[in-house]
C-alpha cells in the first residue's frame, strides 16, 4: 500500500483516455488513497459519473454551485485536505485554462483554489500537443511549478501516432507514489548494473545465472524517486524500465564493463547489484556445437572478466561506491571482505536464498560504522532504504 493515507482529487476532463481514468482509480483505492473525482463538464460526456461514483466510494462533483456543498464553497471544500490534485488525462484546453489562471468551472477553481501539488497527465492528439500554443502553456505550468506527467508516444485515438498519449494508469501511479518520496539524492547522478550477464559458449549457448534483476531495478526506481537522474545498466531480464529511468541494455559482462566506462564520468554514485559471470569462455565459437558422435565432450576454456565494480572505485575521483555481495553462508565475513578488496565504503549483503529472483529480501549494510540490518521486506522498500543510506554517506562526502 505505497499510498495508504493519502488523499488525491482526482479531476477528470474531456477527452478519451477519460476511460483511463475509470482504471486509475482502481489502482489508487488499491494502493490505499482515498480519492474524490471531479469531473469537468466535457468528461462527463465520455463517462458518466456513476461510474467513478462506483469505484472512489465517493459522490462526484462537476457543478461550481452542487447545492450538496453546505457552503457553496465547493472550490474550497474538495481541496482543503488534499494531499494532492492530479488531473488525467488534462486536456489542451484545460492546460490552457490552468496556464492562464481561468476559474470558469469547479475543477479550475478547484485548481486556481488548491494548497496542494498539482500533477497533470496530459492527453491529446498529436497536433495539438505540439501547436505552440500549448507548448507555450506547459512552459508556463513547469514554471509555475506544475507537474507534468508524460505524455507517451503512440496510436492515438484519432488513428494518428505521435506524443499526446496520456500515460498508463499503473505509471501514473508510480509517479504519484515518487511525488511522495522525500527527495534524498536530488540534483545527484546514479549509475547503477542490474540483472545477470550472458557470456556466449556459441550462437545459442551461454553462461549466465538466476538473476532476475528486480534488485536492481528496484533501486533505480527508489533513486528515481529520491530525486536523482538515474542511468540503468542492465543485463537480459524481463523488466519494465521504471519511468524517468534511462537504461542501457547489454548482454556480456564486457558489454556492461563498457558501458558503465561510457557514464560513470558523471556520476555521483555508482550501485553495482548485477551478478556479473566472474569468467567468459574465451574462444565463443561463431557456429553452433555439434554433438556430431564425438566420443569426448567438449572443453571450454574461460578467462576471467574485468571487475566493473573494483575499477570504478579505483579510479582517480571515483563515484561513490556501492556493492552488493550474494553468499550462501558467512554472510558476514564474504561481504566484509569483499568490501576491503574492492576498497568501497559500503557493501550489500544478502543470502542466495533471499535476494536472488523474488519479490523481497534482507539485506546487511556493511560500511565503516559496522552492520545494519534491514530486516525482511519487499524489495523496493528495502532499496528506499538503501537509498536512504546513501543520501547519508553523500552527505558526509561533502
Ligand atoms: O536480480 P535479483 O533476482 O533481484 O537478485 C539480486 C541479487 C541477489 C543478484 C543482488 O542482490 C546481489 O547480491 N548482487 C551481487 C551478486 C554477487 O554476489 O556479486 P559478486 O560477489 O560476484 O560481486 C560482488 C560485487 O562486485 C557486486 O556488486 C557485483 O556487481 C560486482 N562485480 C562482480 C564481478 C565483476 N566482474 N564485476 C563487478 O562489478
Amino acid at each position: 500500500m505505497e499510498l495508504a493515507g493519502k488523499r488525491i482529487v482526482l479531476g477528470v476532463t474531456g477527452g478519451i483516455a477519460a476511460y483511463k481514468a475509470a482504471e486509475l482509480v482502481r489502482l489508487l483505492r488499491a494502493e490505499g488513497a482515498s480519492v474524490q473525482v471531479v469531473m469537468s463538464d466535457a468528461a462527463t460526456h465520455f463517462v458518466t459519473p456513476v461510474t467513478f461514483q462506483a469505484l472512489s466510494g465517493k459522490p462526484v462533483f462537476s457543478d461550481q454551485w452542487d447545492p450538496r456543498v453546505a457552503s457553496n464553497m465547493a472550490h474550497i471544500d474538495l481541496s482543503r485536505e488534499a494531499h494532492t490534485l492530479l488531473v488525467a488525462p488534462a486536456s489542451a484546453d484545460f492546460l490552457a485554462k490552468l496556464a492562464h489562471g481561468l476559474a470558469d468551472d469547479l475543477l479550475s477553481t478547484l485548481a486556481l483554489a488548491r494548497d496542494c501539488p498539482l500533477l497533470v497527465a496530459p492527453a491529446m492528439n498529436r497536433q495539438m500537443w505540439e501547436n505552440p500554443a500549448t507548448r507555450r502553456n506547459v512552459a508556463t505550468l513547469r514554471g509555475d511549478g506544475v507537474v507534468i506527467l508524460g505524455p507517451a508516444s503512440g496510436d492515438q485515438a484519432c488513428g494518428e501516432s505521435g506524443p499526446g498519449r496520456m500515460l498508463e494508469p499503473a505509471e501514473i501511479v508510480a509517479e504519484l507514489v515518487a511525488h511522495f518520496q522525500p527527495k534524498r539524492l536530488a540534483g545527484r547522478r546514479v549509475l547503477l548494473t542490474a540483472g545477470p550477464t550472458f557470456e556466449a559458449i556459441d550462437p545459442v549457448r551461454g553462461i549466465t545465472n538466476l538473476s532476475s534483476g528486480r534488485m536492481g531495478y528496484a533501486i533505480a526506481r527508489a533513486a528515481r524517486e529520491a530525486g536523482a537522474e538515474v542511468t540503468l545498466v542492465s543485463g537480459p531480464v524481463s523488466l519494465a524500465c521504471p519511468p524517468g529511468v534511462t537504461r542501457v541494455p547489454v548482454t556480456s559482462a564486457l558489454e556492461m564493463h563498457a558501458a558503465v566506462h561510457r557514464h560513470v564520468r558523471d556520476a555521483d554514485v555508482f550501485v553495482a547489484v548485477a551478478a556479473v559471470a566472474d569468467y567468459r569462455p574465451a574462444r565463443p565459437l561463431t557456429e553452433k556445437i555439434k554433438k556430431g558422435g564425438q566420443a569426448q565432450a567438449p572443453t571450454i576454456d574461460l578467462v576471467l572478466n574485468p571487475d566493473i565494480l573494483a575499477e570504478v572505485a579505483a579510479l582517480p575521483d571515483p563515484p561513490l561506491c556501492v556493492g552488493f555481495a550474494a553468499e550462501s553462508e558467512r554472510l558476514a565475513e564474504y561481504a566484509e571482505s569483499k568490501r576491503r578488496s574492492k576498497k568501497i565504503p559500503l557493501i550489500a549483503g544478502n543470502l542466495i536464498q533471499d535476494g536472488f529472483a523474488g519479490d523481497s529480501n534482507r539485506l546487511i549494510l556493511f560500511d565503516d560504522e559496522g552492520q545494519h540490518p534491514l530486516p525482511p521486506a519487499s524489495k523496493l522498500q528495502l532499496a528506499r532504504q538503501l537509498v536512504e543510506r546513501i543520501g547519508q554517506l553523500l552527505e558526509r562526502r561533502r
